[in-house]
């Protein structure tokens, strides 16, 4: 699988639709997987919603509940479902025509499971513009439309329209604007509240051109009036410093929440990560907000409050004084598997958590002070060779200027996800050891005092 697709809560079901190539563990002419939960945590997968048909493979898109039926496809006073996403036709492509992607639609009467697609598709053609995909589509209240926010190349065009069949470009973002070491894909729109203000936020997936190589997602923030986004600043910020946070979006219809699930993955490796008989999954659910940091406001992320129904035994600490490594694995000294460790420090200096094997693979999660940078090193983890890139330490800054440093962290097999001070700055690898990492540990150079410590065991959420 690559990029979560088509997320939509509907009727209290989360629905989470991916792209997936069925017939081999390399990516391939593109279907949408799908999957469905009541809890974002416990997931059941589906059958395949979408099939490619003669206008190509099924790329990347979203899903809206059609509320109004502004489409006309709901029936006997059932909204549709409808999925709005890019068609890549393989045939033009090699034509190289520059016009193989364009904009299609589909609906679903029964809650997701069967769809039709509109006998009208597509409904966006491609104007001459190599990457048209990935729409991202959400109702506007104040001027009753939809508004599609699409990646086109180097920058995003937004696009409006009364009943989702027809679409009229409204303006574009970004060709001067953040970073542009990749093609723009996967863009998203949404709006966040902070102290009262709506702040619309525009993330937008770049690959490559991440901070630590490959694919990363970008956000920016500004207002937006129905037609024109206006970003209060022109540069980038990250939405997450990780190697393996791609394609993130938000769920459709969630209400006051903003939920962003990414793909753990990167285009720089995703064919070559050594697992079998699958490869790839996504991050956990994350909550969105807003934070200001002295005069700069940033948008956070934390695991979604969800994830506390797989909560299972722990332990707590507080007052703990490190410096020589302190075993942190609970009793039986198995920290192996799922598991969320959260801690406070006293002050904000150097740590190091260490997760290890007996094979001598080594997962480091850190802080150093000097450069005021979080961490994640994984040269030592295990298999990395597969690809050259992949060995390497990750950095990301501390945006926070809190003395004290809080930092929750989710570990599972073969993923960390870390989200530190709060959300502001947060970091998502993966890694491949040669047997699982039972050992926790934590060490300080300098010293340093943490005030409380939590460590939970997740219990597994497949269903
Ligand atoms: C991003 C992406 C999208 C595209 C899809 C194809 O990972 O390249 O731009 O729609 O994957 O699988």
């Amino acid at each position: 699988m690559n990029d979560p697709n088509g997320m939509v809560f509907h009727d209290g079901t989360y629905h989470l639709f991916y792209q997936y190539y069925p017939e081999a563990k390399i990516w391939g002419p593109m279907h949408w997987g799908h999957a469905t939960s009541k809890d974002m945590v416990h997931w059941k997968e589906q059958p395949i919603a979408l099939y490619p048909d003669s206008l190509g493979y099924i790329f990347s898109g979203s899903a809206v509940v059609d509320v109004n039926n502004t489409s006309g496809f709901g029936k006997n006073g059932k909204a549709p479902l409808v999925a709005i996403f890019t068609h890549h036709n393989p045939v033009l492509e090699k034509q190289k025509t520059g016009r193989h992607e364009y904009q299609s639609i589909a609906y679903s009467l029964d809650d997701g499971v069967t769809w039709t697609k509109y006998n009208g598709n597509p409904v966006l053609p491609n104007p001459g513009i190599t990457d048209f995909r990935d729409p991202k589509v959400r109702w506007y209240e104040p001027q009753k439309k939809w508004i599609m926010t699409l990646a086109t190349k180097d920058r995003i065009t937004f696009y409006s329209s009364p009943g989702l069949k027809s679409w009229s470009k409204e303006s574009e973002f970004g060709v001067d604007a953040g970073a542009h070491g990749g093609v723009w894909e996967c863009p998203d729109l949404l709006p966040l509240t902070h102290n009262g203000k709506q702040v619309w936020v525009l993330i937008v997936n770049i690959n490559p051109g991440g901070p630590n190589k490959g694919s990363a997602g970008q956000y920016f923030l500004g207002d937006f009036d129905g037609k024109t986004f206006t970003a209060y600043s022109k540069e980038t910020k990250w939405l997450d410093w990780g190697a393996d946070n791609y394609a993130a979006v938000t769920f459709s219809n969630t209400g006051n929440r903003s939920l962003l699930m990414g793909w753990m993955s990167n285009w720089q490796y995703a064919n070559q990560v050594p697992t079998d008989p699958w490869r790839s999954a996504n991050t956990i659910s994350r909550e969105l907000g807003l934070k200001t940091v002295g005069k700069e406001l940033y948008m956070t992320s934390v695991p979604a409050k969800e994830l506390d129904a797989i909560k299972a035994a722990g332990y707590s600490k507080k007052n703990l004084a490190v410096k020589a490594p302190v075993d942190l694995a609970p009793k039986g000294g198995n920290a192996s598997g799922l598991f969320r460790l959260d801690l406070k420090t006293a002050t904000a200096n150097d740590f190091e958590l260490v997760l290890s094997n007996k094979e001598g693979n080594e997962l480091l999660i850190g802080y150093d002070k000097a450069s005021n940078q979080y961490y994640i090193d994984r040269t030592k983890s295990g298999k990395v060779d597969f690809e050259a890139g992949f060995g390497q330490k990750h950095l990301a800054p501390r945006l926070s200027s809190d003395t004290k440093i809080a930092l929750t962290l989710i570990a599972d097999a073969a993923s960390v996800e870390l989200f530190a001070d709060g959300g502001l700055t947060v970091m998502t690898d993966i890694f491949f050891a040669d047997t699982p990492l039972s050992g926790l540990s934590i060490k300080s150079a300098k010293g340093i005092q943490i005030e409380d410590l939590q460590y939970h065991a997740l219990k597994p959420s497949i269903e």
